[in-house]
Formats: C-alpha cells, structure tokens, sequence
C-alpha cells in the first residue's frame, strides 16, 4: 500500500507538493502567508484574480512556492457549507493526483492539520480517491520505469492514529477492490475468459480463511439441470463456459456463523458475458468495440467477495455469475429457436443479442435455491439504458421500495450515479411471445432499458429484488471524473460495499 498517515507539521517537507483544503478564499490567503515567501503571494493573488478562486468546491490553485520551504501547495476548495461535500474533496484529490503524476513526483502530501478536516470519513475519502485516481492500465504496455506515487496523510497528532489507520487500510481495499474489477473489464476478451474469473474467484476463495468457498458447473452440469437459457448463449462459444457460485459465510468466534439474529441472505449476480460479439444476430463493427466489457457486472461480483474475503460482513452472501462468450458460429443458436428456462418458462430467442437478459434469468432462478432475502443483479444489459441515461448514471429496478431507497442512498454516499427506472407492468405486454411464454427482445423498440428489467422480473418473482444496468458507467469512452479515467470503472463495487454496511 502506498498511502499512509503520518504526524507532520504542514508544509514541513520541501520537495513534494502539499494539498490544503479550504473553505473559502481567505482561509487559503492565511495559508499562503504561513508560506512567507513573497513571490508566492503575488502569483497566488495573480492566480486568485485570474480563477475567480473563492475556495468553492470544485475550485483549485497549483501554486509553485520557490523557496527553500516547500515547491509546490494545491489549494483544493470545497465550498463554505456545513455538511461535507465529499465529491468536491474526491474530485481535488484525483485533480492532485494527477498533477502530481505529469510532474513527475514521487509523493504527495494531503495536509490535515487543519482539524476540522482531521476525521476518520476524511480519511477514508481521500484515500479511495487517491487510489482510484493512481490506477492505470499498463498490463499491455513497455514499462516505463517511473515509481509510483506515494502517498502520505498528515495529521495534527497521533489522536487519530489508531481509528485513522483502520479506516484507511479498508479504503484502500475498497479502492483496490475496484481496481480489480477494472483489470479484469480493462483485460481483453482473448486473455479474460470464463476460465479467468474461474480462476479469479479460487485465488479469492483460497485467501478466504475459509469464509469463502466456490463451486463451478461446467456445460454439462448446467445442461443436466436445465439452464436452458444460459446454454443457448453459450452454444456458440469454443471457450467453455463457467457458472460460477461462491458464498461468502461470516465467521464469528472462529467458528463459520450459518445463522444468527439479523442475519440475511444476499445473492449478487453478475452478468458475465467475457465477449458480446452478438451472436448470429452480429453486432456492426462499431458496437463491438468495446464488447470486452460485457462481463462488468461479474467484475463487480468478484470484488465483492475479495472484500468480504479480507474484511467479513455479518450476512451471509452468494455470488452468481454464468459466464460466457456469446458468438456466432454453426452451433450457435438461431433467432427463431425456442428453448426452456431453468423455471421451466419458454423463450423464443429472436435476437441472438439480447443474451444477457438469458443468463441472468437463469443465475436468478438458480440464486433461488439458496433461499435469498435479497437478490441483487448488476448488468451492462443495454444500450436503451445509455440513450435514457447517459454514459454516467446507472439504472435501477427494483420491487422493493425500500432496497430502493438503500441502494440510491449508498451510490449517493460513494459518488456513484444511480438513477431509478419504473417496471412499468403493462410492459411486460412486450415480453409476451406467440408461440413460447416470453420472447427476449421486446415488439416494440422503445423503453429498451424497462423491458429488459421486465424480462428478468419473473425469473425473480417471490423475492426482494433490485436490477442496476450499469450498461453506461462501467466502461467509460470518456473520463468519468478526475479519480475515474475512462475504460472500466469498476461500477457498483463502491456502492453495493457501501450498502452491505
Ligand atoms: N451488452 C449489450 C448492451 C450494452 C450496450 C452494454 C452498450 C454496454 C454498452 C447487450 O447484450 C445488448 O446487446 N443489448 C441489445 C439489446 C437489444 C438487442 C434488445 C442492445 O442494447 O442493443
Ligand atoms: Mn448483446
Ligand atoms: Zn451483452
């Protein structure tokens, strides 16, 4: 880990840049004059006309201080107001970050002498920012030598110290958790296949302390059983498919914990699809892009459980992801085919692209067997969900009014845009087909992101249950925020963390 706190008298290093917070303009004025350095006040008041700074969130001065003290203070403004605005600290942060990274610096120091900013959420802000914002995907490049950033918190004394690095070793996880998630989306479809989150979820498992075990279903066992859906996608893939379950158990006085008072079932399904090339129902070239990303949703899955393998949580939890690639080839299904669902319903497939609406009916109705309280599903399941969205929000559906207002609450705590979508019933009208009981593309081309959330409604009839098509945040064309370059984001690790607590 590369962040640690520290007890340091601010601006007390010279040759990294320190970040202040501030509230306003005159706070960062009284700062710079600490700094006793006359240039830097003259470029600072130069810097503050030039900017219209007023110590607003998401306003920013990079001020270079030639002198012997320190080479460099980011002012980082978030706002006047009494209540926290953590995406203002989050966005300065990835901002500084950054600043420090194009310079070319070995470390960065985030000043929290000031305490009011000395507090153990602070702490946990700044640090899975700053670790969201370090990520870059370099697996496929030449190395290029330079050390990674360190970074280092200082604070006033060592009050904190206990509680703040405690906080700070589990933010760091949650960004790291995420970082992975954006691996394994970042990772091309020819390296990341079933068989790697396979072998993802053993190394998770295996570091477990027994808490987490998995079993795999390979395409004869999920065939015996009757995944019928989930193995029309899969017909066409050479790579074989995985079903992959884990569950995660907690642990109390060393003993696995089955069941104690208030103690809930949580199931969390992925959609896994390593390569969406469309089927025979082929994608043009353009849409296909990106198809790497199909598989976001499992990502999100399998960063779950490494959390839940290092720090618990007091449910018990499982873990659903049928992963495949879904490709067009002479045993691919046909748009036409009929096949039967694990619940025994029939489904005319018409496009062979509306796959990921068939493997997750499928994990859903297999999820049930194990007696959930909540189901969760997490989906890159359509573009109509960009269209209605955009690229930065993610939908959700749900049956359940208060697992809503949960989820929006978590997404808004962590900074992930989430979004409610109706499962509006007389659309479900759309799903019905004429010859089997569902088709899986709608006869109508409208609201495409509601009647895929009605296509899975069925399958997940009799339970608590939320769908989040996080089709437009989970591979970003474009950067998301300072702290979220674009590609994988690693949507939904944050916010379904933030929720399990
Ligand atoms: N994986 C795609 C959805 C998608 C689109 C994810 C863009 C991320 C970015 C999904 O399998 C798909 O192809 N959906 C179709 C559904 C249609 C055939 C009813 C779509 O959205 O066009
Ligand atoms: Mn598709
Ligand atoms: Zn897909």
């Amino acid at each position: 880990m590369d962040i640690t706190i520290v007890k340091k008298l601010r601006y007390s290093t010279a040759n990294s840049p320190w970040v202040s917070f501030v509230k306003s303009l005159a706070e960062a004025r009284k700062l710079v004059q600490e700094l006793g350095s006359a240039s830097a006040q003259t470029r600072f008041e130069h810097l503050v006309v030039a900017t219209k700074f007023a110590g607003n969130a998401n306003q920013m001065i990079v001020l270079p201080v030639s002198s012997e003290t320190v080479e460099m203070v980011i002012f980082i403004g978030i706002g006047n107001i009494s209540s926290l605005q953590a995406e203002a600290v989050r966005t300065g942060v990835g901002s500084a970050v950054k600043i420090a990274q194009h310079n070319y610096y070995h470390e960065l120091i985030f000043d929290l002498n000031d305490r009011r900013f000395a507090t153990v959420n602070f702490l946990q802000l700044i640090t899975t920012a700053a670790t969201l914002a370090q990520y870059q995907f370099t697996k496929y490049k030449q190395p290029d030598n330079n050390p990674s950033l360190k970074i280092e918190i200082a604070l006033p004394d060592s009050k904190l110290f206990l509680a703040g690095k405690k906080a700070v070793i589990q933010a760091y996880a949650v960004g790291a958790a995420t970082n992975l998630a954006r691996d394994l989306v970042n990772t091309p479809a020819l390296d990341l296949t079933p068989d790697s989150l396979v072998n993802t979820a053993t190394i998770i498992a295996q570091s477990s302390n027994g808490t987490v075990t998995l079993s795999v279903l390979d395409r004869s066992a999920c065939t015996e059983l009757g995944m019928g859906a989930y193995m029309a996608v899969a017909a066409g893939a050479e790579r074989e498919p995985k079903f992959i379950h884990l569950t995660y158990t907690p642990k109390s006085a060393g003993k696995l914990q089955k069941k104690s008072p208030g103690q809930k079932t949580i199931a969390l399904v992925g959609k896994g699809i390593t390569f969406d090339s469309g089927g025979l129902s082929l994608k043009p070239s353009d849409g296909m892009m990106t198809m790497k990303c199909d598989m976001a949703g499992a990502a999100t899955v399998l960063a779950i459980f490494k959390l839940l393998a290092e720090f618990g949580a007091k449910h018990t939890l499982h873990g659903f992801i049928a992963a495949t690639e879904n490709m067009p080839s002479s045993k691919a299904i046909r748009p036409g085919d009929v096949v039967t669902a694990l619940n025994g319903k029939t489904i005319e497939i018409l496009n062979t692209d509306a796959e990921g609406r068939l493997t997750l009916a499928d994990a859903i109705t297999y999820a049930k067997k194990f007696n959930p309280d909540t189901i969760i599903d997490l989906a890159t399941l359509t573009g109509a969900c960009v269209v209605a969205l955009g690229e930065e929000i993610a939908g959700l559906m749900t049956t359940d009014k208060a697992l809503s207002k949960e989820l929006l609450q978590s997404a808004s705590l962590v900074g992930e845009k989430l979004w409610p979508l109706p499962l509006e019933p007389r659309y479900a009208e759309l799903n019905k087909s004429s010859i089997a009981d569902y088709r899986n593309i709608p006869t109508n081309r409208y609201g495409g992101a509601l009647t895929a959330g009605l296509f899975l409604q069925p399958f997940a009839e009799g339970v608590s249950w939320a769908h989040l098509d996080i089709a437009g945040p989970a591979f970003a064309e474009k950067p998301l925020s300072s702290y979220l370059d674009k590609g994988a984001s690693g949507y939904g690790v944050r916010t379904i963390w933030e929720w399990l607590h």
